[in-house]
């Protein structure tokens, strides 16, 4: 297992890329088990949860290779397996999502549960719902969803959850449909851009999908779809990862790739919080200033604040000036960076699903835990900041959401290096 080890207090400067989007990634190669021929990516992040998934497909009978361009390619050559084992989707929930385009495309599926996660419970309740209102049957039987169908039938399904829609349960109705018989209406429906792209990827295919992007979709299903060539959206959350990292340590960093129109909420409060914000040509520069403000920050479902930034925010407030409340709408215990921010001298105190940030003046380096993807990218936000060194446990969390990260950022001036513990 490794570790980061990181010497704080230096500004980061100068230009960072970011990689294509992980959550966009993720359901986007799924539905290549919808499609006949050969699909070809490009933007696609080398990342541990990629390879997941790209392993689950390979047992599910996919090709894959990559073209001279450095393209990945993949293909269904094999289409009986029908099982994505308990070994694989135990290890990133994200695999649930070949659910739906098993089902559709070979009219029974057999997909092991996801089982618990660190952030809190996270249900598929709603993923089954959808699914069983397109005519699937559907039993979990020995940790497993078996289902079934001869062929989907359009039919009207409302997404909403007590936190809001599901995202990768929109993925799974969504792509389950495009072959459905007749018309389908989600209501409630994931508005977020990584549900965008991958319809965009599906009309791509051939499919017919209207309304993506907003709360109430429409999928009139086709007889096939096709393999095609499709580049996938930049990160919005790496991105905004970067443009904490440029805030916190007063540096000037310009995001290359980074969208304005997805990150509008984080830019909206970032600039509350007394950072400064330009949107170039190609991206987003960021400038820290001297000094931070304390915000309340809450967050929602796309357009709102991203519950994959709360905790890379949660670091800039710790040494914000006031006293500043984060609530978490969508995973209430999502909080595990909290004791181990504090570690570093931060004063947080958790209260049911907020966290009271206390800013402090500064942190100091010390020995932390990662216990989650974007914990760890916090962790080490925080140990950009610390004065004296700060080691970062466990980071393997850390690869399966950002490529590379310590290079990227030792290219920004960070002291920051990998070593195996
Ligand atoms: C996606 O997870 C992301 N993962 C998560 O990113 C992200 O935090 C989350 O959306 C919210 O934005 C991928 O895209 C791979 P949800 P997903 O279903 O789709 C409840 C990261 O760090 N719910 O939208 O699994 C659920 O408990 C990861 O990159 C039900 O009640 O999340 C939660 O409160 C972590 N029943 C809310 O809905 C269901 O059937 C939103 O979850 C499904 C979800």
């Amino acid at each position: 297992m490794d570790k980061f080890v990181i010497e704080g207090g230096r500004p980061l400067k100068g230009v960072v890329q970011v990689g294509g989007a992980k959550n966009a990634a993720l359901p986007i190669l799924a539905a290549t088990l919808l499609a006949e021929g050969k699909c070809r990516f490009r933007n696609v992040p080398d990342l541990r949860d990629i390879k997941t998934l790209l392993r689950i497909l390979q047992e599910l009978g996919a090709e894959i290779g990559r073209g001279e361009d450095g393209t990945l390619e993949i293909e269904m050559v094999y289409e009986r397996n029908v099982t994505a084992t308990y070994e694989l989707v135990s290890k990133m929930r994200a695999s649930f999502c070949v659910l739906g385009p098993l089902l559709a495309r070979r009219g029974q599926a057999r997909v092991s549960l996801p089982g618990g996660c660190v952030i809190g419970n996270r249900p598929i309740d709603l993923h089954l719902k959808g699914l069983r209102a397109l005519g699937a049957e559907i039993e979990v039987r020995h940790g497993y969803v078996e289902s079934r169908c001869k062929r989907l039938k359009g039919g009207e399904v409302y997404l909403g959850g007590h936190s809001g829609s599901t995202v990768l349960g929109t993925a799974n109705v969504m792509m389950a449909a495009t072959l459905a018989e007749g018309e389908t209406t989600i209501v409630n429906a994931a508005c977020e851009p990584e549900i965008q792209d991958l319809a965009g990827f599906l009309v791509k295919m051939g499919g017919k999908i209207e309304g993506a992007g907003s709360s109430q979709m429409r999928i009139t299903g086709v007889e096939r779809l096709q393999g095609v060539e499709y580049s996938v959206i930049p990160d919005r959350v790496e991105a905004g990862t970067f443009l904490v990292a440029g805030a916190i340590t007063g540096g000037d960093v310009t995001v290359r790739g980074a969208s304005s129109e997805h990150l509008s909420a984080v830019i909206d409060i970032l600039k509350e919080v007394g950072v400064s914000l330009e949107k170039t040509d190609d991206g987003i520069r960021v400038k820290g200033p001297s000094t931070l403000k304390a915000v309340d920050v809450t967050t929602l479902p796309y357009p709102g604040f991203p519950t994959d930034i709360q905790a890379q925010l949660m670091v800039l407030l710790s040494v914000a000036n006031g006293i500043s409340v984060i609530t978490e709408k969508i995973y209430p215990d999502r909080f595990m960076h909290v004791a181990e921010l504090n570690r570093l001298g931060a004063q947080i105190r958790k209260e049911g699903p907020s966290a009271i940030v206390l800013g402090v003046k500064g942190l100091s380096g010390a020995p932390v835990m990662a216990s989650d993807l974007r914990a760890s990218a916090a962790l080490v936000l925080a140990g950009l900041r610390a004065k004296g060194t700060t080691e970062v446990h466990r980071v393997y969390h850390i690869d399966r959401g950002y490529e590379r990260i310590e290079e990227r950022l030792e290219s920004l001036g960070a002291r920051i290096r990998r070593e195996e513990e």
